[in-house]
């Protein structure tokens, strides 16, 4: 059988990854569908000394790559917004299949993207762009495609896992950790993005759509990073038997979508709870199969080339069949997807880890504990500390049971306002079924 010819378009960290492996394992690849692989041509701003080009056309210009006529399939690697979307439409334009890493693309612009492909019928494979090394597109959309599923939640960001784990195991500082995350590839090119959670919020956003079967609403999804997490926090959540993790969590409910990435308490004894370094664990209900959970390198080099591999395999299998017969972009043909909103954060109901710093006054606790019980908070767990050096002030550390996070809004502004509390209440979720 004719060889699929592969155009890849930035040869960085996964482009070089992609490639290394295709050329190292090309006999079992080739083994497994009955026809190879082969890359054609490569589009980089500049070559790699970690891949052997030759015989390979090397171009400076990746929209080369896009109109090749040669190339049957073009990966899309160079990540960012607009330059990826204009390469990726040329290349549908032009009657190609496009296999990307590109989350933020998918994300943002995944709607258009998948329409135009649709219409041209090609497809658009993107298994890198979550969870790095981990096949939980697949494992959603194909494994799991028996199941009504009404529940995901994940550790995606492998950067952000990475420096929680340095942080709390070895008392690490937090820029050291995000410098060494860089440094092995980790790190989005504008690491905020990993640290305040919009990597996590793109990744989230693409699992909910291919999970509940709703659009892709990234503009939508409830987003807060780690940066603001304290080696003091971590430390008192420890003392209640909890790890804090940066958690994205979708669940279907019937007044809408929940999707929102923020730092989160698990209980220690949760499988989540122990995923650490740069690892990515994805739990997934189905209301057939129950509990599953994905565990895996969530980003680097080779895991994330492993997964992008994997697309290129699956359309080598099905090169000589009707775009039918790939799986829907979604998991959900178009014209079964469901309009279903995104809930505002202020009606989501999860429980929470407060502290707060008081004066040593009588009656402060009583006040404290009267302006939870007016709205039905009730109080799981709670932990003071007298502060050291004779001064009067002690700090409260509370962990609640579930309330809707407007009504918990009432209650920090109630507690900030009284006149034993100093300063602001730090509020951190916490999740009991993670
Ligand atoms: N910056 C991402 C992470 C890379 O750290 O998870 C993989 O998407």
């Amino acid at each position: 059988m004719k060889p699929v010819s592969v155009g890849i378009c930035g040869l960085g960290t996964v482009g070089s990854g992609t490639f290394n492996i295709l050329k190292r394992n090309a006999e079992k690849i080739s083994g497994r569908i009955g026809r190879e692989i082969v890359v054609t041509q490569v589009g980089a701003r500049r070559d790699n000394p970690t891949c052997d080009l030759t015989g390979v056309d090397v171009t400076r210009d990746i929209f080369d790559v896009a109109k090749n006529p040669a190339v049957d399939v073009v990966v899309e690697l160079i990540g960012g917004y607009d330059v990826a979307k204009e390469l990726v439409l040329t290349a549908i334009e032009h009657g190609k299949h496009v296999v990307t890493a590109n989350k933020a693309l998918i994300a943002v612009h995944g709607n258009e993207i998948f329409a135009a492909a649709e219409k041209k019928g090609v497809t658009v494979a993107y298994e890198a762009a979550v969870a790095g090394g981990i096949p939980i597109i697949k494992a959603i959309r194909e494994g799991l495609a028996a199941n009504d599923i009404d529940h995901l939640s994940g550790i995606i960001n492998g950067t952000g896992n990475f420096i929680l784990t340095e942080m709390s195991q070895k008392g690490r500082d937090f820029e050291d950790v995000l410098k060494e995350a860089q440094e092995l590839g980790y790190a989005e090119a504008d690491p905020t993005f990993d640290v305040e959670g919009i990597d996590a919020a793109h990744k989230l956003t693409i699992l909910a759509s291919i999970a509940f079967g709703v659009p892709l609403q990234f503009e939508k999804a409830y987003t807060e990073g780690i940066s603001k997490v304290t080696p003091q926090d971590v430390k008192f959540a420890d003392e209640l038997g909890y790890r804090i993790k940066h958690l994205g969590i979708a669940k279907l409910t019937e007044a809408g979508v929940e999707l929102r990435v923020h730092p989160t308490l698990i209980h220690e004894s949760q499988l989540i709870a122990k995923v650490d370094g740069v690892m990515n664990a994805v739990a997934v209900h189905g209301d057939g199969v129950g509990d599953t959970m994905y565990y895996g390198p969530g980003a680097g080099s080779e895991p994330t080339a492993s997964a992008v591999i994997a697309d290129l395999v699956d359309l080598a299998r099905t090169f000589d069949a009707d775009n039918n017969a790939r799986p829907a972009h979604l998991g959900f043909r178009a014209d079964s997807i469901n309009n279903i909103g995104v809930l505002p954060v202020e009606d989501v109901e999860t429980s929470y880890y407060l502290r707060l710093q008081v004066q040593d006054h009588t009656g402060v606790m009583a006040k404290l504990t009267q302006i939870l019980s007016e709205r039905d908070i009730s109080i799981e767990a709670m932990i003071q500390k007298e502060a050291k050096g004779g001064n009067s002030n002690a700090t409260v550390v509370l962990l609640t049971h579930e309330v809707k996070e407007q009504i918990m809004n009432e209650a920090i502004a109630a507690i900030e306002a009284l006149e034993y509390v100093s300063g602001s209440v730090t509020r951190i979720r916490a999740e009991h079924s993670e």
